[in-house]
């Protein structure tokens, strides 16, 4: 586990000052913890070389994300130049319900709520437990245990219940998903947009098979995609187009979060025996593992008019980059912020945003990581890490792409 030493005043200051998100270091890609602490105290709204601001502060993240008057999340201006508005990525993202204001947010977010109630996902309970034990017992015969083979399997198979894929289909959609969300990162290659650019436009085509078929023969009521085409209120390509988002939403999110829990837990035997003898404890724990190593890191608004945060003037137009896993262990909101605390109560951190874009689907979530956890530590009581994992070199997705683990 990579320590964060403590550092002297001014080289805490430099590291703020210098601070540009477009030149990250492995260390950062490690553990951006040290970073974000130094910004939040030195230099909370900080301008970065492309004039854009990158924001620290809990009590501005919550601000900027709950005032949709000021902040936009429509962003055309700024897909155009890095997609082209001709590219299936730029069509992608500009219809997704998350880079959209009202009042297109409000139409396309209403039916997605409606589908995803409480009860809808209290109804998943069942079948989210059958399928992660089928997963442990197959993992028990193989005596292996990674990222790969068990939490990178469950949201794609969740989401994949949820709209109703035919098994036989689900191939594709993990390097899909990964493929679209890899040409969001701050810095891309050509081969990256090339790939998310091939990933939308085969998703969409497999897509609008499944809904020409679905039109035919309607599912049951628990069955998302039909719920969406009963909704008048959405054209076929903002249907296609949200459905591609809420699983690429809900996949390496969810991916992360049970991959994030599993780390801290099994690093924290007490905790994890704790949980085992009190499962009461199972929701303050994957909210205490959704602040501390909040898989969404990163997310983003444009200024619509003029503000003032932090004494800094913004115009109108600016971008800002919201630093949700640096507002999660803001001192002013948090006490002991960097500790580990599967009782912490309130537990009021931003992992799911705020305001009118909250995650839809943290119920979904919330569900697939409290299961799955609990399962493997009640399943596998013997599981240990095997060395430290392997992170992602993502600052927006923070997540394992490997956890190898000995079974016991
Ligand atoms: C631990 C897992 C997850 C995390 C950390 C997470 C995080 C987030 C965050 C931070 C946002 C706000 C984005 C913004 O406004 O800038 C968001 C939005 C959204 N999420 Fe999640 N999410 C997770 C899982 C899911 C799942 C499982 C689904 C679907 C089943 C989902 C569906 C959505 C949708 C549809 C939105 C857009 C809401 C809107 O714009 O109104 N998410 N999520």
């Amino acid at each position: 586990m990579p320590t964060n030493p403590p550092r002297d005043a001014e080289e805490t200051r430099a590291l703020a000052r210098t601070f540009d998100p477009q030149r990250l270091t492995a260390d950062f890609y490690e553990s951006p913890y040290a970073t974000y602490a130094s910004l939040r105290t030195w230099d909370p709204v900080h301008r970065c070389a492309d004039g854009s601001y990158f924001l620290t502060r809990y009590a501005d993240l919550d601000h900027v994300y709950r005032d949709r008057a000021r902040f936009s999340s429509d962003k055309r201006t700024v897909f155009g130049p890095v997609f082209g508005v001709t590219s299936p990525l730029y069509a992608h993202h500009t219809t997704s319900l998350v880079f959209n204001d009202a009042p297109y947010h409000t139409r396309v977010r209403r039916p997605i709520v409606d589908v995803l109630s409480p009860s809808a996902v209290r109804g998943l309970e069942v079948s989210v437990t059958s399928l992660i034990d089928t997963l442990l017992e197959r993992l028990r015969d193989l005596q292996k245990f990674d990222i790969e083979d068990f939490a990178a399997h469950i949201p794609v198979d969740v989401i994949g219940n949820l709209l109703g894929v035919p098994r036989v289909d689900r191939g594709p959609l993990r390097g899909w998903s990964l493929a679209i969300l890899g040409a969001l990162e701050a810095t891309t290659t050509a081969a990256q947009l090339q790939q998310g650019n091939e990933a939308v436009s085969e998703f969409t085509r497999y897509l609008r098979e499944l809904i020409s078929e679905r039109r035919r023969h309607p599912g049951p009521d628990t069955d998302l995609l039909t719920g969406l085409l009963r909704e008048k209120e959405l054209s076929e390509d903002e249907l296609l187009q949200n459905c591609i988002f809420l699983l690429n939403a809900g996949h390496e999110t969810t991916t992360n979060i049970i991959g994030n829990g599993l780390h801290l837990l099994l690093r924290t035997p007490a905790a994890a025996q704790r949980l085992v003898e009190d499962h009461t404890l199972m929701g303050s724990a994957i909210e205490e593992c959704l602040r501390l190593e909040s898989p969404n890191q990163l997310g983003n608004r444009l200024v619509s008019e003029r503000v003032t945060i932090g004494g800094v003037a913004l115009e109108a137009g600016t971008y800002l980059t919201l630093c949700i896993g640096a507002a999660n262990r803001d001192p002013e909101e948090f006490a002991q912020p960097d500790l580990f605390d599967i009782t912490r109560k309130p537990n009021r951190h931003l992992a799911f945003a705020a305001g009118a874009h909250a995650c839809v689907g943290m119920g979904v979530a919330r569900l697939e990581a409290k299961v799955a956890v609990l399962r493997v530590l009640q399943q596998l009581p013997g599981l240990r890490l095997r060395g430290e994992g392997q992170r992602g070199a993502r600052a927006r997705f923070r997540g394992f792409v490997s956890l190898p683990a000995e079974i016991g």
